[in-house]
Parts: structure tokens; C-alpha cells; sequence
């Protein structure tokens, strides 16, 4: 048994995320933590949602709400719809939380006092027709490195590389589109991180088993001569928190905030915090689970993000965890994804395109869209999601594979052995040849979740599906009853231990139907097959059970026509 710290990149305050943002981050990590758990191992499972800079500010004030009501009430809400695709973060915290104002403010004080910070007086774009500074990701131009035309003054989308916004060739500000612009100076404290690509490099070259696009996106920017450039970690705004030195005061930095990126990776450990104060569990509780000098030394810790997040992942936040001298754990493993298109082009926020995580759970139960998104994780390469890909994969994979055989399995028995494992016959070679199958799939299935792939992990999934089904088609137990009903009372018994061992095996992808099956199968015994003949022994004769209710209904082409057309629009 070993210890799994596990975070999903934490999604900010402001909108709804899109599928694209769920199956990049929380639903894949939440496969792995499920995945984990089930093995047997002790895991923490962390998530929260990431509330400062100017995007809340905004959205707070489109709303007509003051900024920390509007970020309570938005925290209620996506809590909610995690819940709804059962997401089983171990806390959904906060990056506005107490304790991770004094996190992050201990960390600007011991970068001080390490010498990593210095004071920089800098010119900031002001906007004259909006009246207020302009945050980087308020400014949008076009890339000097790609000539992307929207990219944003922190971060280009289209090539990753993180920009100033001075940087961006014809600036406009991303709130009127005015390009009345002009700059003013201000000071600000910046994190002299360009002294540690070194340290960042060798850190990096450690880790040979890393999925390449991670390690290709955190090269790209370590070997680029400014990829590594000292960043600006204050901003002149009001919702924040506070620049102060440790528990001091920090002169000349009142009323300025920290940065939005300084704070939200540290929400990883603050989140850590919050769980133990929401359990009444003591400091020591969460400390082991971050700090190596406090038993976090055998604490194996993975992330999950999009691409657009590794750079922050690879090169800020261990940045500021190595330069803090202290011993905070790092990451040991990034799981990173690309993008998921939507019906030929993009999913977008600002532009309200593709389906909405509240519209999904609106028109299908979570299990539909968790199968779908994992089976189609946009792993080596973007991916894409159209209707009738996803009408397709639902109806063959959940209704036509998974729950046709746990319908026809147990409607069988009832109808022929009442509702209880019948207890004639003996298992033969086709019940031996499935029994081997299986446990070379789930030995192969094992390996791939170990190793996070994603979609084949899904595929080994639905191949130890489709093994039962082919079983049961060619032994076919409702023709061997007419001449051997002791051989087909075999069969059966194999086929209901067989419902049982999907439960178990699926529950990571399929959650709920999961739960459903094992209700079905009238056992709470989830145990993982260390020993699969034992498991699909363990169902004994007059065992009961019942029959589920379906499982999984089909997509019909009308339903699909009607959403295909519903979510072609603009959201709003
Ligand atoms: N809110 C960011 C996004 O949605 C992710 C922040 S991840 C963290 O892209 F590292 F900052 F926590
Ligand atoms: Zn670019």
C-alpha cells in the first residue's frame, strides 16, 4: 500500500467549464484516484476552485455582486456539479481560503529572504477608456511568437508561450477593445527565477518517464532564452491577497495583491489544510501529505492539467517551492492532456461554444459523458467530440456491450433458476479460456491505469466487456438449458460473477453503474481482483441477487438531432 497525494488544476471562479476543461483535468485524475482507492491505496484527492484576479473581478461585477459573495456563491455551484459527475475530491477548497493567504504569503517571504525577490518599478498598461490598470490577461495582441492575433498578455493559447503583455505587438484592451492604452509606472515585486534554470533543467532531465508533452512543453520554455525570465508576482487590483512579507507588513507594496498564478498552485497545499480543518484533523494531518521532513518522503504525488497549464506546473510553482528552502514535496509525476475540439471547431468560454458541465448533466447522467470523455482523452494528440461519435460509443459500448450483458445475464437466471447463483454443473475448457482471457485483460487493464493511459485503459475496459458477451454468445446458455441445464446453471454462475468483477473493474469509469451492479448483485464486496478465478468465484450457489432496472438507455437519433442543434448556438 502506498500514499497518493493526487490534484486536478484548479478551475477558475468565473463560468461553468466546458467538457474540454473537465476531461483535462478533474475527470481524468478522478479515474486515477478512484483507480487507486480501489487498489487499496491511501489517497488524497484535491481540487478547489481558483478565485483571484481580474476574470472574477469582472464576472462579479457583471453579475452585480460583490466579488467575495459572487466567488462563494460560484464555489456552491461548481461543488455541485462535481458532485454531479461524481468527482470524489477528498475537499473542493478555495484559493481565497485563510489558509492559503498564509501560505502564500509565507512563501513571498521566505523567496525574500532567500534573496529571490526584488523590487522592480515597472511600466503598466492603463487603460484611459476603461479607468484602471490592465491586468496581462486583460490585454490581447497578437503573439510575437506565433502571430496568434488573440493572444493574451500573460500566455499565448495558441503556442503556450508565456508573454508580458508589452510584449504583444498592437495591444487593445480585452474589456472595451479600446487600444487607447498608454503606460504608467508602479512597483512591483518579481521572482528572480531566471537564477534557477539550472536547478528547474536537472529537475526536469530526472524525469524520463514522463509523458512527452509535458516534458517537451517544459523544455521548449527552460531552453528559450526568456521562457525563464523574473515575473512580476504582485498586481495593483483589490480582490487578492494582500502583499505582506510572511506575517510583516511589506513597505511600499500596500494595496497591491498577489498574482493570481503565485497564489493558485499554493492553493495545492493550502487546499491540504482545509481538508484537515474541514475533518477536525490537526496540522500533522496534512503535513504529511506535503512536507518530507514531516512523512511526506513516501508520498508518491500526481498532477493532472491541459497543456496551457504545464508551463506553471513545470517551471513557476517549483519554482517557488524549491525556492523556499523549505522541504515541501514536489511533484513526482505531470499527466498533461491537449485539447478537445468540439463539433469542428472549439470549445470556448468566452465565445460559449460546445456543451457546458450544468448543460451536460442537464440532458444525460454522468456515467454517459465520463465513458464518452475518458474513452476519447485527448492523450497523444487533440481529439475531437461529435455527436454521433458520442451517440455511437454510448450505444455500443454502455447499452449494446455493458449493459446488455448484465440484463440478459440476470434476466436469464430469473427466468430459468429463479433470482440466486444456481448451484449445478461444473466450470469447462470455454469457462477456463474465459477465465485466463480475463486475467491477462485485467492484468493489461492494471498496467495501463498504473501508467494513466487513458484511453487504453478504456479500450482494455470494454475488451474484458466484450470477452463476457462473446462468451456468452457462443456458449449460449439459453440453448444448453433445453438439453444440459446443470451446464448452463455453470454458466450462468460464471456470467453473475462476471457482473460482479465489472463492477469493480468499472467503477473508476462508470461510477454509478458500478454501484447499481454490485446493488444488483447484492454484494458490497468491491474487492479488486488480486485473484481473478477466486473472483469470479465468489458469488457462491443460492447467492441472491435481483435484476437492475436498465442500466443504460440509447441515445436515440431524434435526441441527438435535438442537442446537436441546441448547442450549436452561442450560450447566453
Ligand atoms: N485556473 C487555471 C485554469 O483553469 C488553473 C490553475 S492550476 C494552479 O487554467 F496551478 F494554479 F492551481
Ligand atoms: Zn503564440
Amino acid at each position: 500500500m502506498a500514499r497518493h497525494l493526487i490534484t486536478s488544476a484548479i478551475p477558475y471562479i468565473n463560468g461553468i467549464k466546458h467538457l474540454g476543461n473537465l476531461v483535462g483535468s478533474q475527470l481524468p485524475a478522478d479515474l486515477y484516484a478512484r483507480y487507486l482507492r480501489g487498489r487499496g491505496h491511501e489517497v488524497l484527492f484535491l481540487c478547489a476552485t481558483d478565485e483571484h484576479g481580474t476574470p472574477a473581478e469582472l464576472a462579479a461585477k457583471k453579475a452585480g455582486k460583490p466579488v467575495a459573495e459572487f466567488c462563494a456563491e460560484m464555489h456552491g455551484v461548481q461543488a455541485e456539479i462535481a458532485r454531479g459527475f461524481r468527482l470524489s475530491f477528498d475537499h473542493f477548497g478555495r484559493s481565497s481560503s485563510p489558509q492559503n493567504h498564509t501560505l502564500t504569503q509565507h512563501f513571498a517571504g521566505r523567496l525574500a529572504d532567500q534573496g529571490l525577490i526584488r523590487e522592480v518599478s515597472e511600466s503598466q498598461v492603463y487603460s484611459n477608456a476603461d479607468g484602471r490598470f490592465l491586468p496581462d490577461r486583460y490585454i490581447e495582441g497578437t503573439c510575437p511568437n506565433c502571430g496568434y492575433e488573440s493572444a493574451r498578455g500573460d500566455q499565448c493559447e495558441n503556442c503556450t508561450k508565456q508573454l508580458d503583455p508589452t510584449d504583444l505587438i498592437e495591444p487593445r484592451s480585452a474589456i472595451s477593445g479600446s487600444t487607447d492604452l498608454e503606460v504608467r509606472e508602479t512597483k512591483h515585486l518579481y521572482l528572480m527565477q531566471s537564477g534557477m534554470r539550472g536547478q528547474l533543467n536537472a529537475w526536469i532531465d530526472e524525469k524520463d518517464d514522463w509523458p512527452i508533452l509535458t516534458t517537451s512543453i517544459a523544455r521548449k520554455w527552460l531552453n528559450d532564452g526568456d521562457g525563464l525570465k523574473d515575473r512580476g508576482i504582485t498586481r495593483d487590483l483589490d480582490w487578492g491577497i494582500p502583499v505582506r512579507r510572511g506575517d510583516a507588513p511589506w513597505p511600499g507594496m500596500e494595496g497591491k495583491v498577489f498574482y493570481v498564478w503565485f497564489d493558485a498552485p499554493i492553493e495545492y497545499i493550502a487546499c491540504a489544510g482545509e481538508w484537515a480543518e474541514a475533518n477536525g484533523l490537526d496540522d500533522a494531518a496534512w503535513e504529511r501529505w506535503w512536507r518530507t521532513d514531516k512523512g511526506a518522503d513516501d508520498v508518491r504525488y500526481t498532477q493532472f492539467m491541459g497543456k496551457d497549464n504545464v508551463p506553471f506546473h513545470t517551471l513557476s510553482f517549483p519554482a517557488t517551492i524549491l525556492g523556499s528552502g523549505e522541504p515541501w514535496k514536489l511533484v513526482d509525476y505531470i499527466k498533461s492532456f491537449n485539447y478537445l475540439n468540439y463539433d469542428g471547431g472549439q470549445f470556448s468560454t468566452s465565445k460559449g461554444r460546445g456543451v457546458f458541465m450544468d448543460q451536460a448533466l442537464d440532458i444525460l447522467p454522468p456515467d454517459y459523458w465520463r465513458w464518452w470523455l475518458l474513452s476519447h482523452a485527448p492523450e497523444s494528440s487533440d481529439s475531437e467530440f461529435t455527436w454521433e461519435n458520442f451517440q455511437t460509443s454510448v450505444n455500443k459500448d454502455l447499452a449494446d456491450v455493458l449493459g446488455n450483458f448484465v440484463s440478459r445475464v440476470t434476466k436469464f437466471c430469473r427466468s430459468k433458476f429463479g433470482e440466486a447463483v444456481p448451484d449445478a454443473g461444473e466450470f469447462g475448457p470455454d469457462e477456463q479460456a474465459l477465465i485466463e482471457n480475463i486475467t491477462t485483460r485485467v492484468r493489461a487493464y492494471e498496467h495501463h491505469m498504473e501508467a494513466m493511459e487513458v484511453r487504453k485503459s478504456a479500450a482494455e475496459l470494454r475488451g474484458i466487456w466484450v470477452a463476457g458477451n462473446e462468451y456468452l454468445q457462443s456458449v449460449a446458455p439459453w440453448t444448453t438449458f433445453k438439453t444440459d441445464p446443470d451446464k448452463a446453471a455453470a454458466q450462468i454462475r460464471l456470467a453473475l460473477n462476471l457482473v460482479r468483477l465489472y463492477a469493480v473493474l468499472s467503477a473508476p469509469f462508470v461510477p454509478d453503474a458500478a454501484a447499481d451492479m454490485l446493488a444488483a448483485m447484492q454484494t458490497e464486496d468491491d474487492s479488486w481482483p488480486d485473484d481473478v478465478p477466486a473472483a469470479l468465484n465468489m458469488l457462491k450457489p443460492g447467492h441472491a441477487f435481483t435484476v437492475p432496472e436498465v442500466a443504460f438507455a440509447k441515445i436515440t437519433d431524434e435526441q441527438r438531432e435535438d442537442w446537436q442543434a441546441r448547442f450549436s448556438g452561442v450560450r447566453e
